[in-house]
């Protein structure tokens, strides 16, 4: 038995010794937020957003992650977020709707253009980040799409809950099973489901980097404002690098 337990953990031993990789970004994941069309060029276009791509394709390219979540709105037809879904209301408008379970309690729902509803072009990932995911989950990085707001009548901002924590995504406890202390924030929008994500990250205690260069808004006033609001949790792309060398080859999609 001891004789068994020794080969075995000499086996252990010699696998631990390849040197597969050790540019791993450890216990550290990279956060997605809603790189979708709609978000980018569909039906919530935004010339803000493009600016962002380079930046996420770098992080995706040059980095190694022991895990990578990539959150998607994931809408029903109607769904509560949609001023076509309120008689009379349009777009930019806000309505005060009732909390699923405590009768008593509202909260201000803004209403956009109906979006991300799966099955439409709007709902996917932006084409160049869906290809870079789908190339390293043939590797070994494991990917979680997260789609959420999917409940019809209760909006999802954040990529770990609903924005009345009525319901959990599988974020929290996908990044505890893979050991993840820090998460590195990216994505649209800004003042929306990135700060929502970054947020709830915070109170859950994790190590939240928000990457200032990789999440754009609809103006520079408002994702001026998210910055400040979640100071000492923020960095650019140059300064995370710096602290967070890789000596990972330029290799995958644009060798491919
Ligand atoms: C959105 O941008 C992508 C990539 O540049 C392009 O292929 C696509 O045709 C654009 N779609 C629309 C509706 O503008
Ligand atoms: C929504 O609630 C806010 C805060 O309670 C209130 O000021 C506002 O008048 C309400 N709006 C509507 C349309 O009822
Ligand atoms: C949305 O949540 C409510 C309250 O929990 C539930 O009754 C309803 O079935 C949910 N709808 C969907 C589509 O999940
Ligand atoms: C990144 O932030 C640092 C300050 O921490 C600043 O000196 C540098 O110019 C910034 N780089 C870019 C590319 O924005």
């Amino acid at each position: 038995m001891l004789a068994s337990l020794l080969t075995i953990s000499a086996a252990l031993l010699s696998v631990h010794a390849v040197p597969f990789s050790s540019k791993l970004h450890k216990h550290t994941a990279l956060v997605l937020i809603d790189v979708q069309n709609d978000f980018i060029n569909g039906s919530l276009a935004n010339p803000r957003a493009p600016a962002i791509l380079p930046k996420l394709y770098e992080l995706l390219d040059d980095h190694e992650w022991p895990y990578i979540a990539a959150s998607q709105d994931w809408h029903p037809e109607g769904h509560v977020s949609f001023a076509s879904a309120h008689p009379g209301a349009k777009k930019g408008d806000t309505v005060n709707i009732t909390f699923l379970d405590i009768a008593t309690k509202t909260e201000t729902q803004s209403l956009t253009a109906d979006h991300c509803v799966p099955g439409t072009w709007g709902a996917e990932i932006e084409e160049g980040v869906k290809a870079r995911l789908q190339f390293l989950e043939g590797f070994r990085t494991p990917v979680n799409y997260i789609k959420k707001a999917q409940n019809h009548s209760v909006d999802s901002y954040s990529a770990f809950a609903d924005n009345q924590y009525h319901q959990f995504t599988t974020l929290d406890s996908e990044l505890g099973l893979h050991s993840i202390e820090t998460i590195v924030v990216t994505g649209l929008i800004t003042n929306a489901c990135v700060r929502g994500t970054c947020i709830d990250g915070i109170k859950l205690g994790y190590e939240v980097v928000l990457i200032e260069d990789a999440t754009e808004t609809t103006s520079s006033e408002r994702k001026a404002a998210s910055i400040e609001e979640l100071e000492g949790w923020v960095m650019n792309l140059t300064d995370w690098e710096s602290a967070n060398p890789t000596g990972l080859r330029r290799r995958s999609m644009r060798e491919l």
